[in-house]
């Protein structure tokens, strides 16, 4: 039997799943595969490439998926928050940085907003604007994220929806990349969960063939949070957000280093992108959660999600028997 929670009601899907819309690695072909499988795919739009985000649109061809975006840098270029909506995706996912104007335009369109937060004060805000879902994000998470665990976060905020929006639904975010996350998740409170990590892992997902088997080889204990990634790709991340990433050598040089950093950035930067290009792990970072410890091999998303629903019903099932 399906887990059936009131995410799962409010968006017609199957599974209480919704894949991350990871920044390059999230397209159309993955997102699509998400949604055939039970669960809501959604595109990364990332840092918001409008012509990219065309092509994964169709690429995900009739299957209904929703868009997230980094919401600072949409701020940036909000026009693309027009073409995205007149897609009729199925949500809005918002993340880093305050959801308004962007979450009342797509509310003025009909379309649901999740709004991803990694403190209490921002689900408040959240709630405020009226999201439909808040997903809380621990710091475990793969990419960018901030400091609360997400063993903490997800209940606190389960507390605060109940007592300021009950019909506000709950999504918690880092860490879950097996069956045991996403029945942990549902006993915090939560009515679903958001992975990344595990789909990013996916052979649908965008990534290059050796940044995956370095994650394959890793263990938990590899990552770091770091803003290494962003001095050298000269994103400018709001000061809270740091980005979890495989530890190699390049890290190594240069977290806790980072002034030096600045002084040698133009070759440095050149080098991490070519790294980044050619997939040289030991330069350019593996953007990968603590969830890696917990992943062993590049699955089609289909197989994914059958493993994780199978291994939650059941976990949910023995529980319930005091098995
Ligand atoms: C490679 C990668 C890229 C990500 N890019 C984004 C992004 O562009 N926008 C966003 O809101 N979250 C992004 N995230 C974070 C996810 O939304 C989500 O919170 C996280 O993946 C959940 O934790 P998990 O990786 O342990 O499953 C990214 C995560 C990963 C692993």
């Amino acid at each position: 039997m399906p887990l059936s929670t009131r995410l799962t009601e409010y968006f017609g899907v199957k599974h209480p799943i919704i894949s991350a819309p990871m920044a390059l690695a999230s397209g159309g072909v993955l997102a699509a595969a998400v949604s055939r499988a039970g669960g809501l795919g959604l595109i990364g739009g990332g840092y918001g490439d409008v012509h990219w985000l065309n092509e994964q649109f169709e690429a995900a061809g009739n299957q209904s998926v929703g868009c997230g975006f980094i919401t600072w840098s949409l701020r940036k270029n909000p026009s693309l928050l027009d073409d995205v909506l007149s897609r009729r995706p199925k949500c809005l996912f918002l993340s880093f940085d305050d959801p308004e104007p962007f979450a009342s335009l797509s509310h003025a369109q009909g379309i649901p907003v999740i709004c991803q937060i990694q403190t209490v004060k921002d689900a408040a805000r959240a709630i405020e604007v009226g999201a439909e879902v808040i997903v809380a994000q621990g710091s475990e998470a793969g990419g960018h994220g901030e400091k609360r665990s997400t063993f903490t976060l997800v209940p606190e905020v389960a507390d605060l929806i109940a007592a300021k929006s009950a019909d506000t639904i709950l999504c918690a975010a880092g860490g879950v990349a097996d069956g045991r996350g996403i029945a942990a998740a549902l006993m915090l409170g939560a009515d679903g969960v958001v992975v990344g990590s595990r789909f990013w892992a996916s052979a649908e997902a965008l990534v290059h063939p050796r940044m995956h088997q370095a994650a394959i080889a890793a263990d938990g204990d590899d990552t770091v949070r770091s803003r290494v990634m962003d001095i050298v790709r000269a994103i400018e991340w709001p000061e809270r957000f740091t980005a979890r990433v495989l530890r190699n050598s390049f890290i190594d040089k240069w977290h806790g280093n980072e002034a030096n950093l600045h002084t040698h950035i133009a070759d440095e930067a050149r080098r991490w992108r070519q790294a980044w290009t050619d997939g040289d792990v030991t330069v350019a970072n593996t953007f990968v959660g603590e969830a890696v410890g917990l992943i062993h091999t590049i699955q089609p998303v289909q197989e994914i999600i059958e493993q994780l629903t199978n291994e939650a019903e059941r976990i949910i099932r023995d529980h319930a028997k005091g098995i």
